[in-house]
Parts: structure tokens; sequence; C-alpha cells
């Protein structure tokens, strides 16, 4: 009866023993696919800022209409980071908030595409 239990533990321990790294290697893969398909940030921001901003990032007729400001320019580029991810997620003014449809990756995605701005001075 002991050794039963002895040999049917070591079983359930040997099993346990693949069963972890399984999971493991399992919910790395699941981690490293989902950044995989995270949209660049060029691709984010024509999708969702070049209809005010341009692809450029000076500012498309309607949003020169709308004031926008040239986003390769000094007074935007001089802005940290966490000030630009600020403006993206809350929005200012007529620029909308993309908080409620923007993951946090991806906004940080749109701040180094920003930083990358043919021309930006
Ligand atoms: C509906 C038009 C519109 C869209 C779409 C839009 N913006 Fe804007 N954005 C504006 C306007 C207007 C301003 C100027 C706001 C102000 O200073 O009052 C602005 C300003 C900004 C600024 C500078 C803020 C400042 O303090 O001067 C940044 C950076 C910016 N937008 C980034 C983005 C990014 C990134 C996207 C896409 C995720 C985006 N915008 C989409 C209209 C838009």
């Amino acid at each position: 009866m002991i050794r039963a239990f002895d040999s049917l533990s070591l079983k359930a321990a040997a099993l346990f023993l693949c069963i972890v790294p399984g999971v493991v290697l399992f919910a790395n893969s699941q981690e490293s696919g989902s950044s995989k398909n995270l949209p660049s940030g060029g691709d984010l921001f024509k999708a969702k800022c070049v209809a005010c901003h341009g692809s450029n990032g000076r500012g498309s007729p309607v949003g020169k209409s709308l004031g926008v400001a040239d986003l390769q320019s000094k007074e935007i580029q001089r802005k940290s980071d966490a000030e630009l991810f600020r403006i993206i997620t809350e929005g200012n003014g007529d620029m909308p908030s993309f908080k409620s449809n923007t993951t946090t990756a991806e906004i940080r995605a749109l701040v180094k595409h920003l930083r990358s701005l043919p021309g930006k001075k």
C-alpha cells in the first residue's frame, strides 16, 4: 500500500515537472506573440492621427483649420515623452483623447513615432 502510494506520488511529481515548464513556455510565447502583433507607431499614426496632423506631422488642411501644432517643431519636440503621452491619452483642446480606443503600448509607440518624424527641428 505504502509502496503503491510512493510510486503514484513519484509519477505525479514527474508529471508536475513536465507541466510547469510547458505552461511557462506557453505563457511566454503568448506574450511575445501579442507584442509582435502590435502595430508600429507609424501605422498607428496613419490610422489615427494623419487626418489632422498630416503624414509628416505638420498638419493637414483640416488640422490646420483646427489650429494643430506642427509636431516636428521645437515646441512639441521639447516636451517630455511623459507629456506627449499624457496629451495623446487625455487630449488637449481640439486634440481628441485617445485613451478609450488606444492601449498604453500603442500610445508609447506613437510617442516614439513623433520622435522619428522626418525633418524635425
Ligand atoms: C480631430 C483632429 C485630431 C486628431 C485625429 C489628432 N489630433 Fe493631435 N491635435 C489636434 C489639435 C487641434 C491640436 C492642437 C490642440 C491645442 O493645442 O489646443 C493637437 C495637438 C497635438 C499635439 C501637441 C499638443 C500641444 O500641447 O500642443 C500632439 C503631440 C498631438 N496632437 C498628437 C496627436 C497624435 C499622436 C494623434 C493620433 C493618435 C493625434 N494628435 C490625433 C487635432 C487632432
